[in-house]
């Protein structure tokens, strides 16, 4: 059977709202012929399990479990592309996003031969609902910045309930970013002109049941998404953030330093050493939770972390001054010189730890199935759900 419509349901931690989600797309696509395809991240409540025991007696239903990855953005594109349906619409699984809309962006796309149809909460007939002030306020922070450089007028960009026609979203799939919550964003910068987009709007719900992954953190993948889509033909947006806090790391050593020597009164030689022992942890602590958050080292990872961090970089110091030195005796400008030194560490200490230090483990996410699986067994049997989150 040939599916019209493709329902892609992003998850982390969502167990107690699979059921609930499922049984009203059912109610909501009556006479559509629909597939729907959660992406999971490995969430540790058991999500994934808990759709492939849904999927045994429908053959409409599937999970893509993504181990050792996170990410909205990233989930949604490999949902939207693992689609047969020619129309693929995306949205949350937490029943934020109001699934009764969803006849109407498929008429819409298909009367009016439309490329994307996004649900807005901004548009008359639309609201936030009972959203948060704060967020309500972010949100249309968000959404001053959003769309410079794109093509289109968008009413609601930070939106994660659109509608895509398949062979459209094709042609761009290579140019997104994947960075972050704000795929719709990604779409709308990285398609081009030409994409004709239509809007229906909607009321946002509360979540019921578990928790909104929104964090600080989700602000600064915010600034990614847009770095990458202005500059990351140039740049590795990991890089840039690595470098940025070592360029922090930068000013912090001069603070230190000064006042270790006016004011604690320490020998040049005694100051230098302490102060860089001070901001090599500063920016391992940064790194470990900033640059490499989504491989964040803990427990005795940690310590073992911050050992090769050291270690690594301190070679790429003293490699710095060696190449620095050697520049300068050869006749470079003391600033090219110091310059180049300086890049040199930038380049290897990002490299050797990524492969070090923040290599990818597979072993922790491993550890936590095995101990879900034999939950389950000595649980009362197969047909056991893990139990809700609220
Ligand atoms: N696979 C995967 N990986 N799914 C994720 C991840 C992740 O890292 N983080 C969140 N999700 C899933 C959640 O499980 C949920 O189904 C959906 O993405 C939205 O996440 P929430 O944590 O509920 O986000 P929110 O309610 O704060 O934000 C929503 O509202 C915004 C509008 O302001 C999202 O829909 C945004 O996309 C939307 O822009
Ligand atoms: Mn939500």
């Amino acid at each position: 059977m040939a599916y019209d419509l493709a329902i892609v349901l992003p998850t982390f931690n969502e167990s107690g709202n699979v059921g609930p989600i499922v049984d009203r797309l059912e109610q909501a696509l009556k006479g559509i012929r629909y597939e729907v395809i959660f992406v999971d991240d490995d969430s540790p409540d058991g999500t994934a399990d808990v759709v492939r025991r849904l999927a045994r007696d429908r053959d409409n239903l599937r999970v893509l479990q993504r181990i050792g990855r996170r990410g909205l953005a990233s989930a949604c594109i490999e949902g939207i592309l693992a689609a047969a349906a020619p129309y693929v619409a995306v949205m949350d699984a937490d029943l934020q996003h109001d699934e009764s809309i969803l006849p109407e962006m498929l008429r819409r796309m298909r009367e009016e031969n439309l490329d994307l149809v996004v649900g807005s909460r901004n548009i008359a007939g639309g609201s936030m609902g009972e959203f948060a002030r704060w967020r309500v306020k972010l949100s249309q922070l968000g959404r001053r910045f959003s769309l410079m450089g794109a093509e289109h007028e968008l009413s609601d960009p930070m939106s994660g309930f659109f509608l895509v026609r398949l062979s459209t979203f094709e042609r761009f799939a290579h140019r997104l970013s994947g960075i972050g919550f704000k795929i719709l964003l990604d779409i709308v910068l990285s398609a081009g002109p030409g994409l004709r987009i239509g809007e229906v709007p909607y009321r946002f719900r509360l979540r019921e049941h578990g928790e909104s992954k929104l964090d600080v953190l989700v602000g600064l993948e915010y600034f990614e998404l847009l770095v990458d889509k202005h500059l990351g033909g140039v740049v590795n947006v990991r890089f840039v953030l690595f470098g940025m806090v070592g360029a922090l790391g930068v000013g912090v050593h001069l603070l230190i330093l000064r006042t270790l020597l006016q004011v604690g009164g320490l020998s040049f030689a005694t100051g230098q050493a302490v102060t860089t022992f001070i901001v090599m942890i500063l920016n391992f602590v940064l790194n470990n939770s900033v640059t490499y958050r989504d491989r964040r080292l803990r427990g005795w990872r940690f310590l073992g972390g911050l050992i090769t961090f050291c270690l690594a970089c301190g070679l790429g110091v003293a490699a710095n001054v060696a190449i620095a030195n050697e520049a300068f005796r050869r006749g470079m400008p003391w600033v090219l010189a110091a310059v180049t030194g300086l890049m040199f560490t930038a380049v290897w200490n990002y490299g050797v730890t990524s492969m070090t230090t923040w290599r990818q483990e597979r072993r922790s996410s491993e550890q936590r199935a095995r101990q879900r699986i034999a939950a389950a067994a000595n649980g009362s049997g197969e047909e056991e759900m893990p139990a809700k989150t609220t």
